[in-house]
């Protein structure tokens, strides 16, 4: 039910596909029905990808994928979301993929979430908030994050040993954001020596669409 609300989501975000548009795929389950159904529509669009395994997909399904290292300017960024505000406030990261998420997004004119309904909050901050870090200042930014308020914990892959994103950096799962302020919060941790990026998406989002029992609602900003 979960997964096909997903799915819901994703196709609805593909309606606002229009040809010739330089798109931005996201990474995670919600992101990767949105590649497998804009791959399905066969329309003549360029993508970039915010991770490996978004690029690996979207080339396995024909979709041509551009090295976002040559790319200044994206059209859409369809991406999913871990929490989602009545605002188009998030929190995302539970994928890894923030730091390149957030960099995609800022490029984009456009920006739209797509999430089941389980994603859709009131107040952010239940979910951990992803804090990507260098590996060299673990320690220090372990005790930033501790003086802002948050309890870190490193992520670890399957295998118990420390996660690495993408970039080969480590992640801290930061719980503690529920009732902070987060504008001064993700202006602290930008402000943090080693930390890489952060999963507090306040202002990039422009469309959230949610879907619930297959109903869509769109939020908008
Ligand atoms: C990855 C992300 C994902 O978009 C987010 O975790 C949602 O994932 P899913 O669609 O699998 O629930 O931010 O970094």
């Amino acid at each position: 039910m979960q997964d096909d609300d997903k799915r819901s989501a994703a196709e609805a975000a593909v309606n606002e596909v229009a040809d010739g548009m330089l798109l931005g795929l996201g990474t995670g389950s919600t992101a990767a029905h949105f590649i497998r159904a804009l791959a399905a529509r066969r329309l003549a669009v360029t993508t970039v990808a915010t991770s490996d395994a978004s690029a690996a997909l979207a080339r396995s399904l024909g979709l041509p994928v551009r090295d976002f290292a040559e790319v200044a300017r994206v059209d859409l960024t369809v991406d999913g979301v871990d929490e989602v505000d009545a605002t188009c406030r998030a929190i995302k990261g539970a994928g890894g993929a923030m730091v390149r998420e957030k960099i995609v997004a800022s490029a984009s004119t456009r920006m739209i979430a797509i999430a089941d309904g389980s994603k859709r909050v009131e107040q952010l901050g239940t979910a951990a908030l992803p804090v990507e870090v260098l590996p060299f200042a673990r320690a220090f930014v372990e005790d930033q994050v501790r003086a802002l308020g948050l309890v870190p914990e490193l992520r670890r892959a399957g295998d118990g040993e420390a996660y690495l994103t993408d970039q080969h950096n480590l992640v801290l799962d930061c719980t503690g954001v529920l009732g902070q302020a987060l504008e001064p919060l993700a202006v602290a941790l930008d402000a943090t020596p080693g930390v890489v990026g952060h999963g507090l998406f306040l202002a990039e989002i422009d469309l959230a669409l949610i879907a619930t029992s297959g109903q869509v609602i769109r939020l908008e900003r």
